[in-house]
């Protein structure tokens, strides 16, 4: 009998999780493989009104991998970093806007970083209208791909910036701004990722930038019309959030975004992000 009740949220992506105890996501070793088995069956897990404690929660993700303490300083437990649009409680507010759009974590590291495993997020306030987070599954965007795309695509690469998905959020950059981007390297990772469990997904979102080999607008209109399909309603799952709910996503086989809310509202996630050992290939 498996570990965790699991009730599914939509077809291709996110399950709920209910009745677990949140001192057993810290202790237990056998659940902690259970929510990985979980997480790699539906690609988003919730878990309502668990009302897991900060250090609690970077325990918990130590369990399912390595953690990220790289952005150290921004929370008083160190592995947590707040996201919120308020500058008074994070001073790279502004880069958070660029998670209003479809994206994959990670695809435009500093180095040669793989893609982030997986993210948990826990909601300390929430948004009076808005602020939900929407997940789609990129292995289900492959795999409603005919048998002749699936052929066209094998062989696509695509050129990956952190411009292309700022120019989205800011049009009309400053100089400095723009230098600030472009300071980051671009990365070209293949359109259908071949992973490890033999598992095929689409590396869509913001991040792309063209096609190589491929002519700019006919590229980027791929692009867009694969995003599209792989992000239509019926494939999404939107969490709207209430205090205390914790969800956990596996990067590497799903799309997210938020949705936008005011940035004068209180919201204030608390995220920690197991960092990845699969690179896109
Ligand atoms: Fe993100």
């Amino acid at each position: 009998m498996s570990l965790l009740t699991i009730n599914k949220l939509t077809s291709s992506v996110g399950a709920e999780v209910v009745g677990v105890d949140p001192q057993r996501l810290v202790d237990d070793d056998e659940l902690a493989a259970a929510v990985l088995d979980a997480l790699e069956d539906n690609g988003v897990l919730v878990f309502p009104d668990l009302q897991l404690k900060p250090r609690d929660q970077v325990a918990f993700c130590t369990r399912l991998g390595s953690v990220d303490f790289s952005s150290d300083g921004h929370h008083e437990v160190a592995g947590i970093y707040p996201i919120t649009l308020n500058t008074a409680k994070n001073s790279a507010a502004s880069y958070l806007r660029a998670t209003f759009d479809w994206h994959i974590d990670g695809c435009t590291p500093m180095g040669d970083e793989c893609p982030q495993k997986a993210t948990v997020l826990s909601a300390v306030q929430v948004a009076e209208r808005g602020g939900e987070t929407e997940f789609a599954s990129s292995y289900a965007a492959y795999d409603v791909l005919t048998d002749d795309e699936k052929q066209r695509f094998g062989s696509l690469r695509v050129v990956h910036s952190l411009e292309a998905s700022q120019l989205r959020v800011t049009p009309d950059p400053t100089p400095e701004e723009l230098a600030r981007w472009r300071a980051r390297p671009t990365h070209t990772h293949p359109l259908v990722w071949t992973h490890r469990t033999g598992r095929k997904s689409l590396v869509l979102g913001a991040s792309t930038d063209y096609i190589v080999g491929m002519d700019l607008d006919e590229g980027r209109a791929l692009l867009a019309e694969l995003l599209r399909r792989a992000t239509v309603p019926d494939k999404v799952y939107r969490h709207k959030w209430s205090v205390g709910d914790t969800v956990i996503w596996d990067n590497r086989g799903v799309l997210h975004r938020a949705a936008p809310y005011d940035p004068g509202s209180p919201r204030e996630m608390l995220r920690t992000t197991v960092l990845g050992d699969e690179p896109i290939r």
